[in-house]
């Protein structure tokens, strides 16, 4: 059994799901290749050793350019905010890692190509971490409707609201700056959707956008120092894929209530299915069966479900850390065959091309009333 050792830079919240991904990924699902939690990278020396020990990482360094370019590392793991995206992938791929980066790929399309690029040419693997492709029910969907059980796609409607920044006095962090997060809930969280619209629909050709921010000044952490937010607050599009379906895109922090609420439907000619994330193990199924149709709610927990039989017996539920697990696991898979996995850099690209033209067309005018 080869061992596969981890670099991972940043240590909080993305750091804290795949640091326990990594470590449980072995545990459940039988591996090729063992995962190693080998050096953990960040800025601040007290902090990071104390992460790496409460992690389980072997080693920390807060020099992340020396730990890239060392030998015994096998995999880069991007989990830091955007601003640093590139220039920790460019240094992994050129030292020949496998590169698996936390979404959205970059801040800006010209940086994420240039990320591409420097993956294609080293001859490296490379993934991106949407990992709600890879819950259970995500993944059944996608099996349904690529069988056809829905027929032909008509409608994607696809949302994602939180609201933790409603309260104007909450503080600008860094996904409030356009420097540090290339934008706001369009690329944190509307890039999501995105995402699932892609794998369960199809390419998207065309879009029209509107981006508004509520809250244009914000204290900066800890003061009473007002300092812009440059970024949008909540994010509107109306997608048109190239196979004939629609769909739109809503992402908002601002919708009180609404903590983390991923939800998608799909209307296909011969029937339609909901997920949403704050009931992750279900699906909503609606299949045209006759007069007492209607639509059923489905556990996806049996053991012939994706991923599911690897866990426990059906109807004992699933998490939100499991959609990272499983995301380590197909990239383990994927490192073992030699194969490239997905999302990869290539569909970071085109999420980035998807944001920047929602981006573009929200400048425009909309027709007065
Ligand atoms: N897949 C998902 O569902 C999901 C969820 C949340 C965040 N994310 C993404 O994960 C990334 C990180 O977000 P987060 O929520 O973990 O942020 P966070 O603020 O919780 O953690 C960021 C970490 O990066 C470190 N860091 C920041 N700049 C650095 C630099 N220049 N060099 C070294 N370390 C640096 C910080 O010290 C911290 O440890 C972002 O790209 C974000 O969009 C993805």
């Amino acid at each position: 059994m080869t061992e596969l050792n981890v670099a991972m830079i940043g240590y909080q919240f993305m750091g804290k799901a795949h640091s326990n991904a990594w470590r449980q990924v072995g545990h459940f699902f039988d591996l090729p290749l063992t995962p190693v939690l080998k050096v953990l990278c960040g800025r601040d020396e007290n902090a990071l050793s104390k992460a790496a020990g409460v992690l389980g990482f072997r080693e920390h360094d807060t020099d992340w350019q020396r730990v890239v370019a060392r030998k015994d590392i096998d995999i880069v793991d991007i989990c830091t905010p955007g601003d640093s995206h590139r220039d920790i992938a460019l240094a992994a791929a050129a030292a020949g890692k496998v590169v698996f980066c936390e979404k959205p790929l970059a801040n800006t399309l010209s940086e994420a190509e240039e990320m591409l690029g420097a993956v294609e040419r080293a001859g490296v693997l490379h993934m991106l971490c949407h990992n709600y492709r890879r819950l259970p029910a995500v993944m059944r969907a996608r099996e349904l409707i690529f069988a056809g059980a829905l027929g032909k796609i008509h409608h994607f409607r696809g949302c994602y609201l939180q609201d933790w920044i409603a309260d104007p006095s909450f503080p600008r962090v860094w996904r409030l700056e356009r420097k540090k997060a290339g934008s706001g809930a369009l690329g944190d969280i509307g890039s999501h959707v995105l995402d699932l619209a892609r794998f369960l629909v199809g390419e998207i050709s065309e879009v029209a956008g509107m981006l508004h921010t509520f809250v244009k000044q914000r204290p900066l952490p800890g003061t009473s120092t007002l300092a812009p937010v440059d970024v949008d607050d909540a994010a509107l599009a109306l997608l048109r894929f190239d196979n004939g379906a629609i769909g739109s895109l809503e992402a908002s922090r601002f919708a009180t209530g609404r903590k983390n609420h991923n939800r998608f439907e799909i209307n296909g000619e011969k029937g339609s299915l909901v997920f949403d994330l704050e009931r992750l193990n279900e699906l909503e199924l609606y299949l045209e069966e006759g007069k007492d149709s209607g639509f059923r709610r489905i556990l996806i927990t049996d053991p012939g479900h994706p991923y599911v039989g690897a866990w426990w017996p059906p109807g004992h539920l699933i998490g939100y850390e499991h959609s990272f697990t499983h995301t380590v696991l197909d990239l383990v898979r994927a490192i073992e065959s030699q194969s490239l996995p997905t999302p990869n850099f290539k569909d970071g690209v085109q999420n980035q091309r998807l944001l920047e033209a929602i981006e573009r067309s929200s400048e425009r005018a909309f027709s007065a009333v």
